[in-house]
């Protein structure tokens, strides 16, 4: 089974697009089997970044062309084994996915045979996105050293985490229940803390301690710090890594730091990802990093794709 690498962030314009671009051909180059997937509904540009031309069938078609199957939409690209789903460039109006096309396109994701799978989210905290993301126990946000991104990075990472959770327990579960209550709670009180809340549910509910306590754990962030212009930039994604421990009671692995490139900009107009040219660009090497870190990340936990529960899986309750 691949395994599943959403990349998130909250806010937009930090570098997803172009870090999964390029951590892709990395990781393609270094023998491993990839597919990129746009997942940008109503912003696709990976095309762009990975110097592809926008005209082929991607997510979009597939949303509105019930003749399609998955497999239709995995293209080659020229990159020995790296291949490519691109997302709705060609429609307008697919972001908002209806949810049984949704779940076939998580499906679509969970077959798909590879050793990785990466998926370029959108921006924001939108039900896709979240559902998306949580496919995979692991993901990796994405920040730039601003206090915005690094405020919605969080907060993304808040809802992720409590969707990761809510998933984990089936309907009609008292504390699938019990979090969903909590969510319309959440909206009214600012300080509600979801560690001091599951901490309760644990307390109230003796037998699902357990239950709980593998929930918690099994998700697993890394973040990387892009556009980093100084030292104190590395301090701030320690500050962030507290604030979630404290706050939201799980490790995020701080993956590496990325600095600023001015050449990214230039590639891009020149519609060449910087991996396949600039060696050695310091962007570049660190990302290599990057890439060798996860490759050598042997127990990568399996996205599990449960047909039964995956009824329930996707609900717009926590909205
Ligand atoms: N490390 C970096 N240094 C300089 N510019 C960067 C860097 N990473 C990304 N950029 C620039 O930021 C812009 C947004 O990147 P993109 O990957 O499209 O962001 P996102 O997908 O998060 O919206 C692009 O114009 C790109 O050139
Ligand atoms: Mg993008």
């Amino acid at each position: 089974m691949a395994k599943i690498l959403p990349i998130a962030s909250g806010k937009g314009g930090v570098g997803k697009t172009v870090f999964t671009a390029n951590l892709g051909i990395i990781l393609a180059s270094k023998g491993e089997k990839v597919v990129i997937v746009d997942l940008d509904l109503g912003g696709s540009n990976m095309h762009t970044v990975l110097g592809i031309k926008n005209d082929m069938s991607g997510i979009g078609h597939f949303i509105n062309n019930k003749e399609l199957t998955f497999n239709d939409i995995i293209h080659e690209t020229k990159y020995k084994n790296l291949h490519f789903i691109p997302g709705d460039a060609l429609f307008v109006g697919t972001a908002n996915l209806q949810y049984f096309r949704k779940k076939q396109i998580i499906k679509g994701l969970s077959a798909i045979d590879a050793d990785w799978v990466l998926l370029d989210l959108g921006a924001g905290t939108s039900a896709n996105t979240i559902d998306f993301y949580t496919i995979s126990p692991v993901g990796i946000m994405i920040g730039v050293p601003e206090v915005t991104s690094v405020l919605n990075l969080y907060s993304f990472l808040k809802n992720a985490y409590y969707r990761f959770i809510f998933q984990s327990f089936k309907k009609g579960d008292i504390i699938r229940e019990k979090l969903a209550d909590a969510a319309n709670l959440r909206l009214e009180k600012d300080d509600f803390r979801l560690i001091e809340f599951i901490r309760l549910l644990k307390k109230d509910f003796p037998d699902k301690e357990e239950a709980l306590t593998k929930a918690t754990k099994d998700f697993y962030p890394k973040f990387v710090l892009n556009m980093g212009h100084s030292k104190n930039d590395i301090n701030l994604g320690e500050n962030l890594r507290m604030i979630v421990h404290k706050n939201l009671g799980f490790d995020m692995e701080y993956l590496g730091i990325l600095p600023y490139e001015p050449l990214i900009e230039d590639c891009l107009n020149n519609r060449v990802p910087i991996a396949e040219k600039m060696t050695d660009s310091k962007w570049v090497t660190g990302l290599l990093n990057i890439a060798e870190r996860l490759i050598n990340y042997s127990e990568f936990p399996q996205a599990v794709f449960d047909e039964e529960d995956s009824k329930e899986m996707i609900m717009d309750d926590l909205e």
